[in-house]
């Protein structure tokens, strides 16, 4: 079965030719990263426009490198949510609209779904990677800190944020430092640069039983630092960029490990662990866990390529692939509503 996939609902145009399996054919997007950064955040009007110029450039060259034609699709699958409005409209418009001129089955999905099933990707040619359930799945993103129990056919979500998501920290440490957007990537490099015992931050303590998320008190801290520290200028700047991201850094991956250990206790059948979303881009926290899971004989599993931690469509694919196998009847010919609230059930 061959699925074409659509991606628009925060600030990447994508779209992507994905078989039933999770191989990827191609995987295409447009990022607006270079639109969005002077205003230290995604612009949601800005989003729209250039979101409505990119689908088709982008769907042509998906197509292209696939080397199929609409006319060898078996199923579209499109983010409907969660995701800002403005954005979503797009892909639920595009998928919609050629779903209805080529006569091919419309598969809503939802973004969070997406970012589950990315460990199952893989490139054309390579190796279906060897994925085993049931299996705790931490998402960690711009918008989402969250815990799921994934099996086969059906996902849990065990917890989630109660403030910030763990890529929104990293985003507004990154805005106060001047380090423009998105955070993640940079905040990272000069991580690696910093003494990660420079400043004391804290591990934000939450109930002894939950799996939720907080990382808005620690994000506080570091803006009381970044305050204290105000005017250094030159190489001390640099320093103390890096001294404080090391902190930081290191702080988010302590607090993950923490909730990693009590989720493994709540849970003691889990089979592996799978990181995905945006952050789980981040080498310093990949590390971290591994070297936490290794002792006990787990794996950690993260998505075969760095693009498919970051918002992609290929994603999507996969995701609506499983949601047509478990019900066959939501893949319709029909007009895909965009929700930018949308509880994941599945
Ligand atoms: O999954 P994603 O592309 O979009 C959402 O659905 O939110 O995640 C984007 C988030 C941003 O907050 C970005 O700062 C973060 O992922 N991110 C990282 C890294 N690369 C991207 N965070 C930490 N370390 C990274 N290397
Ligand atoms: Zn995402």
């Amino acid at each position: 079965m061959l699925i074409l996939a659509f991606e628009s609902s925060c600030d990447d145009t994508a779209v992507a030719v994905v078989r039933e399996t999770g191989e990827v054919l191609s995987s295409v997007g447009e990022s607006q990263i270079n639109h969005h950064t002077r205003y230290g955040g995604v612009v949601p009007e800005i989003a729209a426009r250039l979101h409505a110029e990119a689908w088709q450039p982008v769907l042509d060259q998906a197509l292209a490198e696939a080397g199929v034609e609409m006319s060898d699709i078996d199923l579209i699958g499109v983010t409907a949510g969660p995701g800002l409005q403005t954005s979503l409209l797009t892909g639920t418009t595009a998928a919609s609209y050629l779903g209805l001129l080529y006569q091919i089955p419309v598969m809503p999905t939802h973004h969070i779904l997406g970012h589950i099933v990315s460990v199952d990707l893989f490139k054309k040619g390579q190796k279906a990677p060897n994925i085993e359930f049931p299996a705790l799945t931490l998402v960690l993103s711009g918008g989402h800190s969250q815990f799921f129990l994934r099996t086969e056919n059906s996902v849990q979500l065990l917890g989630t944020k109660r403030d910030d998501a763990c890529g929104e920290a990293y985003d507004k440490v990154a805005k106060m430092l001047g380090l423009g957007y998105p955070g993640g990537p940079i905040v990272s490099q000069y991580a690696e640069r910093g003494n990660s015992q420079a400043f004391e931050l804290p591990l934000v303590a939450l109930e002894k039983e939950t799996l939720d998320f907080s990382f808005s008190g620690l994000k506080e801290a570091v803006r009381r630092i970044v305050v204290a520290h105000d005017g250094l200028t030159g190489a001390a700047q640099e320093r103390f960029r890096a001294n404080i991201c090391a902190s930081f850094q290191a702080c988010v991956e302590r607090t993950i490990v923490h909730r990693l250990k009590r989720a493994l206790q709540l849970y003691p059948d889990i089979q592996q662990v799978h990181l995905v979303g945006g952050v789980a881009a981040n080498t310093g926290l990949r590390n971290a866990m591994q070297n936490f899971l290794e002792p006990k004989g787990l794996s950690l599993i993260t998505p075969q390529d760095f693009s498919y931690c970051t918002d992609n469509a290929a994603m999507i694919g996969r995701a609506a692939s499983l949601l047509s196998q478990k019900s066959p009847d939501k893949a319709r010919l029909q007009y895909v509503d965009a929700k930018a609230r949308w509880e994941l059930d599945f």
